[in-house]
């Protein structure tokens, strides 16, 4: 079928056409005639870079310039928005019925808002998370939304993403019962029954428009799936490293997956040792630049400064704990063709379109806590193998499994090259996910009854697959806890929440850990300090798993807890009734140790030293202690914990930037974090007033500042920059990175 064909408005054809898009992929043809562009609801299943996105986007468009609608597109990961974001943006020019502009927005942060400057946007693209945390705001503009799309709607099966998901969707179908629906899913063994879920109809296909050789890496051998083999040239002893420069010498670029962002920096570390001689002189000098670049945007930081030597070798690593800034960089390098290699955790697996002729699955297997190691889905292979050969980048793709033993190799092949990816799962069914959801269905209004929330919680997936009466008995028990907690009360057969049931469930955070918060400021210590707070955070269930203690840091763990014991919020268990309670307490004692050191500015390096933590863990605990802090803060609030909340306030600061309170004035400035604001400030610069009378020369030549980024500085605090001046500061560093550059 041709784009002119199609029943859409003459302007998004001529967009297309432009981009040189003028035949529909077969997938996308059976979709449009299943009645797409006439409001059926739809699930898709089709292969990797079949087109799905194209789908959603004309349906779009249908809606907001023919149906005066609004579109909300779903997208599980944030990398994932951000390119959609991008994607949609090119039909910004046409103009509507009204006069107006077609608009796009994008939305993944802050979750403790209603976002209401979201209501200007025709289309809105968010996180699952994000689209559940606006559904309990209320936001009025939700309730004009006319067309849903749930992107890799197969994350349902997902333990963290998925029970969110099937969530928003049930309340968006509850709030709007005319809503439009359409899904978009990779292949997985039960489509059909996803489809009856959403009431929709499900098209099926194999279909992929650039070839994919899936295979697997034995020696310097690969086998692939059709019987067929290519030998690599044993340059190294690392299959990666071979496959890698093989890849670049046949003018590729390679993606690699790592199972943990430790790995994707260890593997770029590798690879980076290897690619210096595939590159050219000119090449050098642009990634050279792509360098610079780095380091003189966002923070500087332990990450940054090794994310800038490997890029400057064309290879990179991508994870979440990347800031965004550097993660937009790199993105962009590698979708220039400048960035050669790619190293990633499988936050990139999902639905991005990268130049990757060769994706390298590294690891097949998982380490989770609790769990331990398990190997990967044939769904989770599949959308990784799927990075490879994207039709912008690439006319044919390769990817492979790395195994080292033959039998390794056998097993692979058996298992993920030729296996048939699985059927999905809710994961809703569960007490500890589902309380948070029982309190928003009561405080955000979506019912006031106990049926009510049963007729809810029929409308979701896991309903679906395994019938009410199976979680009747969970939120039973949880509207009991919930009304002892006072979270919820009744008037008479009316269930509704009180003003911190209602808080809590805008806050985004579990009930239990709004009730271990607010039970701690009932019950103040004698000393009201950080590490008290930061012990308190690390106790609610929230902060996730919390540091493990190693046996021989149980001693100083155990000391540290003494010396702090007037400042806990919550009673330490008696080390001798119960071990293992005691010892998951000295965890959050360390977890909160970690915490204050962080604020009193320890380096990255020390504190992944000193106390054996994973960078990923770090990252993860800082992001989660933010958040808390915040929350303690709303409710110090709410319950009127006035002494505290200077504290709390000043704390979600100090940890979000890892600053001692004296860098509080300075950090708020674009490009300075925690290294930089000391620098300036051991400078002499302390406040925002010193910085508006130090020159653009004396900053620039501040160590790790440089011009670009002064120049930077004092536009932020309405310095007056005279071109002449930074033009001759840039120009002179330009001339050093060059003369660098060609020796
Ligand atoms: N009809 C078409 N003609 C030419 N190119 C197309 C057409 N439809 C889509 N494409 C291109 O195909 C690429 C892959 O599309 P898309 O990202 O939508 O794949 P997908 O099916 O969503 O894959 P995934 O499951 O990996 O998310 C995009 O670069 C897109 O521009
Ligand atoms: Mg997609």
């Amino acid at each position: 079928m041709k784009i002119l064909e199609l029943p859409v408005p003459e302007q998004v054809k001529e967009v297309l056409l432009q981009l040189g898009i003028s035949e529909l992929f077969p997938p996308q043809e059976d979709t449009i005639r299943a009645g797409v562009l006439e409001g059926k609801n739809i699930v898709l299943a089709s292969p990797t870079a079949s087109g799905k996105t194209l789908i959603a986007e004309l349906c779009s468009l249908k809606h907001v310039l023919e149906k005066n609608g609004k579109v909300i597109y779903l997208a599980p990961l944030r990398a994932l928005a951000s390119e959609k974001f991008e994607e949609f943006k090119k039909y910004t020019t046409i103009k509507k019925a009204d006069g107006r502009k077609v608009s796009v927005g994008v939305s993944t942060g802050d979750f403790d808002t209603a976002d209401n400057w979201l209501q200007r946007y025709d289309i809105i693209v968010t996180t699952n998370e994000k689209a559940d945390s606006l559904l309990r705001h209320r936001a009025k503009w939700m309730d004009d939304i006319s067309l849903v799309i749930a992107d890799e709607v197969h994350l349902l099966n997902d333990a963290g993403r998925g029970p969110t998901l099937e969530v928003v969707l049930a309340r968006l179908m509850q709030v709007n019962p005319d809503i439009q629906v359409l899904a978009l899913s990779a292949t997985i063994g039960n489509v059909d029954e996803i489809a009856s879920w959403l009431n929709a109809k499900f098209i099926v296909t194999e279909w992929r428009p650039v070839t994919l050789k899936e295979g697997i890496v034995l020696n310097d051998e690969i086998q692939y799936k059709d019987g067929g083999a290519r030998k690599i040239e044993k340059k190294t002893h690392i299959p990666t490293v071979n496959l890698v420069l093989n890849t670049i010498k046949s003018g590729g670029q390679a993606l690699v997956f790592a199972s943990t962002r430790k790995n994707s920096v260890s593997a770029a570390k590798t690879v980076a040792q290897h690619t210096g001689d595939a590159l050219s002189k000119p090449m050098k000098r642009t990634l050279e630049h792509e360098a610079e670049k780095i380091l003189s945007s966002g923070e500087r930081t332990q990450i940054s400064e090794n994310l800038a030597e490997f890029v400057r070798c064309g290879v990179a690593f991508h994870h979440a704990g990347l800031a965004g800034a550097h993660r937009k960089i790199i993105e962009d390098a590698f979708k220039e063709g400048k960035i050669k290699v790619l190293t990633a955790t499988p936050t990139l697996a999902f639905g991005v379109n990268l130049p990757a002729r060769m994706v390298i699955i590294q690891d097949y297997r998982r380490f989770e806590p609790g769990y331990g190691n398990y190997p990967i889905s044939v769904l989770d292979y599949k959308q990784m193998a799927g990075r490879a050969g994207r039709p912008k980048y690439d006319k044919v793709g390769e990817s492979v499994l790395i195994a080292k033993t033959s039998d390794e190799a056998d097993y692979l092949m058996e298992g993920y090259v030729m296996a048939k990816p699985e059927r999905i799962w809710s994961r809703l069914g569960v007490e500890k996910i589902i309380r948070g959801h029982v309190l928003a269905t009561v405080a955000s209004d979506f019912a006031h009854s106990e049926e009510g929330i049963y007729e809810f919680f029929s409308r979701t997936f896991y309903a679906y697959q395994y019938d009410v009466k199976a979680i009747k008995g969970i939120i039973g028990k949880i509207l009991k806890s919930l009304y002892e907690e006072e979270m919820i009360d009744l008037s008479g057969d009316n269930i509704y929440a009180t003003k911190f049931g209602k808080r809590t469930s805008d806050l985004y955070i579990d009930p239990l850990s709004a009730v271990v918060i607010r039970n701690a400021l009932k019950n103040e210590p004698a000393n009201i300090t950080d590490f008290g707070l930061l012990h308190l955070i690390s106790h609610t269930p929230d902060m996730g798993p919390v540091m493990r203690p190693y046996a021989r840091e149980c001693d100083v763990l155990a000391l540290q807890l003494e010396q702090h014991r007037d400042e806990l919020f919550v009673d330490p268990p008696n080390e001798w009734d119960d071990h293992l309670t005691y010892e998951q307490f000295l965890g959050e004692i360390k977890t909160a140790v970690v915490m204050k050191n962080w604020i009193e500015e320890i380096s990255e390096e020390k504190l992944i030293e000193q106390f054996n933590v994973q960078p990923g863990d770090l990252y993860r605990t800082i992001e989660n202690a933010k958040w808390l802090l915040h929350a303690t803060d709303e409710l110090a609030a709410l319950f009127g914990a006035k002494e505290i909340l200077p504290l709390t306030n000043e704390l979600v600061e100090r940890v979000s930037k890892g600053i001692k309170k004296e860098l509080l004035p300075i950090v708020h400035l674009e490009g300075i974090g925690r290294v930089r604001g000391r620098i300036i400030f051991h400078a002499g610069y302390r406040t925002i007033e010193d910085i508006k009378h130090a020159s653009i020369e004396e900053l620039a030549n501040l160590p790790t500042i440089g011009p670009r980024l002064a120049k930077k500085i004092k536009e932020q605090v309405g310095g007056f920059v005279k071109k002449d001046e930074w033009e001759k500061l840039d120009t002179e560093q330009e001339f050093k990175q060059k003369a660098l550059g060609d020796f």
